[in-house]
């Protein structure tokens, strides 16, 4: 099966080398082709050039794309999107003058979605998270990494990476999953930290490796979550189970998560609303990648991850939504490129790097994914006619997107 695009008024993210993630200086160009065309053989990516070396229309499907711009699909790093229910009333209850600690302190937040999701079978589970996915797909998204973490019993982490699994097997999209045991403190172990611990350390891990069920673990690394000492336990057992660590750090207190992170080859630090001069001199020269999640600053009022910073001081950066019931009930991807430009100041070419190819870096996939790239998949969106790509992040909340290929197959 052959598919041929024609007439692309523009194609984005075009990398004949393929690069793994770029610099702060590098996300300032956004490589392009104008007047371009694009081949693609069963899920990859087998051509692209002007529309004047184009040699031959032959091909089983030819797609044109008069006035359309088309680049690679979103790259989603950081995801919570298994989950059971919602939490509407607790969005009612922060307009009414809670806030997201007060909610956690009072039993709800992460503890309300994990006795939701105890009570939800894995069918049921599966279900709702794959409306989501279906979703996010037709945004846009053609790889997402998805976190456990809101189970916080043995039964229901497993039951979470299960359904991740089951994902993967039934979707085109590329996905990665992440055990977060240590997201909160299950009301069982209110008194017993230690005990927790243990348990997803001497419970919880060996049947992840058992059922080879993740590929990273995460930690929520915050006050009145898990400190710097129980991160690095954590990290230190999952590294002893062949997962890499990813780690929520900086969201509402920044306390040296992110050097620890650093020190232990996390492949990214996600969340960085606060961020020090230490943390941005710890992440220098290392490969771990920070992660910004704009849509949580939105829906949180929150502050915005200094992007600006991060950037200028020649770090790369990746963009991701973050979707999860609590600070981000949605998964937009083009929201979160449209609003790091108007509120973090991310030019259109940092934020759609941040997007693609640096967000395909962040889940460790940038070798076969986030750029149009000769043998990477065929992961593409074509857009409806628009002014030129800067008209994408500028028209907010606008759906631009028309036509999107997942593995070389239109979704
Ligand atoms: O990344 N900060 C920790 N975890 C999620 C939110 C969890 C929730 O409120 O359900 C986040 O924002
Ligand atoms: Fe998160």
């Amino acid at each position: 099966m052959t598919t041929l695009i024609t007439n692309i008024k523009e194609l984005l993210q075009v990398r004949d080398t393929n690069v793994l993630k770029l610099s702060g200086e590098e996300m300032k160009t956004l490589p392009t082709i104008k007047n371009a065309f694009l081949l693609i053989k069963h899920d990859t990516i087998v051509e692209y050039g002007k529309m004047e070396e184009l040699t031959s229309l032959e091909a089983d499907q030819v797609i044109d794309a008069t006035g359309k711009i088309v680049l690679p699909t979103w790259c989603d790093s950081h995801t919570h999107i298994v989950y059971a229910g919602n939490r509407e009333q607790e969005f009612v209850d922060r307009i009414n003058g809670l806030s997201y600690e007060d909610i956690a302190n009072r039993g709800g937040g992460i503890l309300n979605s994990a006795e939701k999701l105890q009570n939800t079978s894995e069918d049921e589970l599966y279900e709702q998270s794959i409306h989501r996915l279906k979703h996010v797909m037709k945004l846009g998204t053609g790889a997402i990494e998805i976190k456990s973490g809101y189970g916080l019993t043995t039964d229901s982490e497993l039951k979470m990476l299960r359904v991740i699994k089951r994902i993967k097997k039934e979707f085109p999209v590329k996905v990665k999953a992440t055990f977060l045991g240590a997201h909160a403190l299950p009301k069982a172990y209110k008194e017993d930290k230690k005990g927790y611990l243990d348990l997803m350390i001497n419970e919880m891990l060996p049947k992840i490796k058992e059922e080879n069920l993740a590929h990273y673990v995460d930690v929520f690394c915050e006050k009145g979550y898990f400190d710097l000492e129980d991160t690095e336990r954590i990290i230190e057992a999952g590294k002893k189970h062949g997962l890499t660590p990813k780690i929520h750090v900086n969201q509402f207190n920044a306390f040296g998560g992110i050097a620890l992170s650093v020190k232990h080859g996390a492949l990214s630090v996600d969340h960085l609303e606060e961020l020090k001069d230490e943390d941005i001199e710890a992440l220098k020269g290392s490969k771990t990648i920070a992660v910004a999640l704009p849509s949580c600053s939105y829906f949180l009022s929150i502050p915005y991850t200094p992007a600006r910073k991060i950037i200028d001081a020649g770090l790369p950066l990746a963009l991701a939504t973050d979707y999860n019931p609590g600070s981000t009930p949605s998964g937009n991807m083009n929201f979160v490129v449209s609003t790091a430009c108007i509120k973090m100041k991310m030019t259109p070419e940092e934020a759609i790097n941040a997007a693609t190819i640096n967000g395909a870096y962040a889940m460790g996939i940038s070798n076969e994914y986030g750029s149009i790239t000769r043998g990477k998949k065929a992961n593409i969106i074509i857009t409806k006619p628009v002014p030129s790509y800067n008209y994408l992040p500028y028209s907010f909340g606008e759906n631009n997107i028309e036509t999107v290929i997942i593995n070389g197959e239109v979704i």
